[in-house]
């Protein structure tokens, strides 16, 4: 069996078998009819075919020649011939993307302003990147992350965040969520059983439990946070929590319930994995360290790069626990062999320049001045409803009167293009007030009276 690569599709042709002419001229009308070989493409030269597939030119000009009468293909005197335009098959449908129809006025929350992504700067750091990587870049990248974006990172969340994060120790990931699921599969593998979780939260975490073979338990959470007594009558082997800004409540965990958080995690040998969930957007208040930094031998810190540039960078950072780190390191080599390595070079060099840095100082700046025109539209617009979370991060929740029925809430703001999310769709046995979660990362500023105006429309109604 012989074949040859024509410019995208593959012929063959059986050199022993009978009737080569009527073999090849069979094998380029399949290709012109399935669309393999589209209109206008060129075809290989006769000289060229004849030897990809070791067979007599004169063979090759012969089925060209029928091809050519039966109009599958056209032939112009001084260029190649190409293949007809009458005899494709229809056009298959072009690959397209899952698109979900968005709402004019869009408050989904857990997006960044994606009309502020540091093109220049993300752009010159794949640049530099490019132009010096060493060739040994472009094979398999240590699968545990480069050794320079650990560095980096260890450097940046050690200054940045108050962690205590050893290079050694990091694995870069693909977002939190896969950061999540190596750690529950890490988890599993020690022998653990029961995994708590934040109620309310985000529905995949649970998922992501389950599909390792836990027990997911939820935990409420008030004011202050994960509520830490509900952990303890749990015998959970360790618990998600976002200490910096509750998903999607909006708290932060107090210091007591820091502390007894950690002395929970002490005295039962259990794990807190850490999610640091919008932990750089902080307006009104101190910032909180990771809780990483105070006890790292049982905090699993993980982060992303999703909220403070991109989610479509699907960038992600794991700092484990000695205890733990191998395991997770092993999970990620089983899963992909590593992540994409010149985006993290790319991301090291961006952290080194202090373009994360200089990035982070601008959009809190952003976004606290989009926090402060939907608080204030609320206030004129709803001045009987509480906002609650808005001290930092990209959301904040918005507690609807008694009785108010969220769901039709819901709808009747999508009747009138406005998309926002009822806070009851995060949570698991927790009975929590009416109310609407509302992001303003991605929302234009200059949108937000006009989207409140016709959310308060909607709560009206
Ligand atoms: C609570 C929470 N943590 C983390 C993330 C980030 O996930 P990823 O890094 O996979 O994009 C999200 C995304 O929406 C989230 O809601």
């Amino acid at each position: 069996m012989k074949r040859t690569t024509s410019p995208d599709v593959l012929l063959r042709i059986d050199r022993r078998g009978p009737l080569l002419r009527a073999q090849l001229e069979r094998e380029l009308r399949a290709a012109i009819r399935t669309g393999r070989l589209r209109h206008g493409m060129p075809l290989p030269s006769s000289r060229a075919l004849a030897a990809d597939l070791g067979v007599s030119r004169g063979l090759v000009v012969e089925a060209y020649e029928q091809l050519l009468a039966e109009g599958y293909i056209v032939a112009r005197r001084g260029s190649a011939t190409t293949v007809a335009a009458r005899r494709i098959a229809p056009e298959r449908a072009a690959v397209s993307e899952t698109k979900v129809a968005r709402p004019r006025f869009d408050f989904r929350p857990g997006l960044p302003d994606p009309s502020h992504f540091p093109r220049r700067a993300w752009l010159a750091s794949l640049r530099r990147v490019l132009t010096s990587a060493p060739n040994s870049a472009f094979g398999y990248p240590d699968f545990r992350g480069t050794a320079t974006v650990r560095t980096s990172l260890a450097e940046y969340l050690n200054r940045a965040r108050g962690t205590a994060a050893d290079a050694s120790r990091i694995v870069l990931s693909t977002g939190f969520t896969q950061g999540f699921r190596l750690v529950c599969q890490a988890l599993r593998a020690r022998g653990a059983r029961a995994v708590a979780f934040e109620d309310p939260s985000q529905v995949e975490q649970r998922a992501a439990i389950k599909a390792a073979g836990m027990k997911p338990i939820p935990v409420p959470v008030d004011r202050a946070g994960l509520i830490v007594e509900g952990l303890e009558k749990s015998r959970a082997d360790a618990v998600l929590v976002t200490p910096a800004h509750q998903y999607p409540t909006g708290a932060a965990l107090s210091p007591e319930r820091r502390a007894a958080l950690l002395a929970w995690a002490a005295r039962r040998s259990a794990f807190v994995v850490e999610d640091d969930y919008d932990a750089e957007y902080r307006y009104d208040r101190e910032p909180v360290g990771a809780l990483q930094g105070v006890a790292p031998e049982r905090v699993v810190y993980v982060g992303s790069a999703s909220k403070t540039l991109a989610p479509t960078l699907r960038l992600g950072w794991l700092v484990p626990p000695a205890d733990l780190s191998p395991a997770i390191a092993q999970a990620k080599r089983l899963e992909d062999m590593g992540s994409p390595g010149l985006e993290q070079l790319a991301f090291a060099d961006f952290i080194a320049g202090g373009e994360l840095d200089r990035h982070l100082r601008r959009m809190r700046a952003h976004y606290r001045a989009k926090r402060d025109v939907l608080v204030a539209a609320l206030a004129a617009r709803l001045p009987h409803v509480q906002v609650s979370g808005i001290a930092a991060g990209l959301h904040l929740m918005l507690e609807l009167p008694a009785g108010s029925d969220e769901q039709a809430i819901v709808a009747a703001a999508a009747e009138h293009s406005v998309g926002v999310f009822s806070a009851s769709r995060y949570c698991a046995k927790a009975h929590l007030s009416p109310a609407l979660i509302l992001g303003y990362g991605a929302i234009a500023a200059e949108s937000i009276p006009a989207a409140v105006e016709r959310l308060a429309a909607a709560i009206r109604g």
